[in-house]
């Protein structure tokens, strides 16, 4: 009989509400009898055998800080047959057979080969967690940490929006998202954004720059009320905000009138958007996948993500037995919808760019 011993690792980017999924997923298994370990720095740790046994006394009080108490990496390593062969060689060592993988699409794409029974039929059981502040994991709704990330932003930008209309400025301010333009998007909505760039819509560097133009002037012109422009940038729009800066102030110096005076700044806030204390709903959903998670472990699922979702599209998702919002996703079923949403022919993606595109004349007025 397998020994009935779970792994739980973190990896890549960390984000907030990593914590509360690792404690839940603690919790659930200490309550099922079931014996926890935790893997320090994520596929590193896994590969040179770094666990450590989680007890309800190790996870007391983590469900409110940001980050990972167990530690995150991005492994090269584990890329390679080899690097997987010894990761699993160290799990069989420890009598682990079932390991729950917290993290985003490359950590997941991870999970589904360190599971892949053709490459090893001894595989463990592998059950992952979609996390990621990116929120470009595919078929879950959302990630842990999207919604502390979104909220940093929002706090940010309403204090930035403060100055910026004491001063009737505009500012550029680009958020984390690597290339998902998602925070960017949504963010946008919640702050009152005159403009968001983001790069799935596929405009050229010059497209982007002639709308931040047409959005500064919009908001100077406008006969009353506010007359700063806020515009949100997406990390992944392939032009640095400095020089999107040096652009647009070129352009506007053409531009006959008090526009050409408008002074542009840029916040780039980079890694500030990633860490900070879980916002109720993160704690919440990361405790909710994290029991799911377990429970799949338990049942013996594998290869498989637990997504958050209120009904699936997808005909090979199952509903978790144990919460209506949780979804079992093969994790191949993920891993392509992830391929779509990057490459923009995901219809998620193409619905966000047409609402966008729909509002835009309403965001300059
Ligand atoms: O994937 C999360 C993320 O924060 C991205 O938004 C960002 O592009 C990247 O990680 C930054 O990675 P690192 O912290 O390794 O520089």
């Amino acid at each position: 009989m397998t020994p009935k011993r779970l792994a739980i690792l973190t990896s890549g980017g960390d984000a907030p509400g990593m914590n509360a999924a690792i404690r839940a997923a603690t919790l659930v298994g200490v309550a099922q009898g079931w014996t926890v370990l935790g893997v320090e720095r994520g596929y590193t740790g896994l590969i040179e055998g770094e666990f450590r046994p989680l007890e309800p006394g190790d996870v007391g009080g983590i469900i409110r800080d940001g980050g990972t108490v167990l530690g995150s990496t991005r492994c090269l390593p584990f890329t390679t047959p080899e690097g997987r062969a010894t990761a699993r060689r160290r799990l069989a060592d420890a009598r682990i057979g079932a390991v729950l993988v917290i993290g985003g699409n490359g950590s997941l794409a991870g999970a589904a080969s360190l599971a892949d029974l053709a490459e090893d039929p001894q595989a463990p059981r592998v059950i992952g967690l979609p996390a990621s502040i990116d929120n470009d994991v595919g078929v879950t709704s959302l990630a842990i940490g999207v919604d502390t990330a979104m909220n940093t932003i929002m706090e940010a930008c309403d204090r930035i929006a403060d100055t910026a209309s004491a001063h009737d400025r505009a500012f550029i301010v680009e958020v984390m998202g690597r290339d998902s333009g998602y925070l960017a998007m949504a963010t946008s909505v919640a702050v009152g954004a005159d403009l968001v760039l983001f790069r799935e819509d596929g405009r050229s560097v010059e497209a982007h720059v002639e709308r931040v133009v047409e959005a500064i002037v919009a908001a100077r012109r406008r006969p009353t009320g506010r007359r700063r422009a806020l515009i949100i940038k997406a990390e992944g729009v392939a032009l640095p905000a400095l020089e999107l800066k040096a652009r647009v102030d070129a352009r506007l110096r053409a531009i006959a009138g008090d526009v050409a005076e408008t002074e542009v700044r840029v916040t780039v806030l980079g890694h500030v958007v990633r860490g900070g204390r879980p916002t109720a709903f993160d704690r919440m959903m990361a405790s909710r996948l994290g029991h799911a998670g377990v429970r799949a472990l338990i049942y013996g699922a594998s290869r498989a993500m637990v997504a958050w979702a209120p009904a699936l599209t997808p005909d090979d998702a199952t509903r978790s037995a144990v919460d209506p919002r949780c979804w079992h996703v093969p994790l191949d079923t993920m891993l392509a919808e992830t391929r779509r949403l990057l490459t923009g022919e995901s219809p998620t993606v193409q619905w966000r760019t047409r609402v966008f595109d729909v509002i835009d004349g309403a965001l300059k007025l």
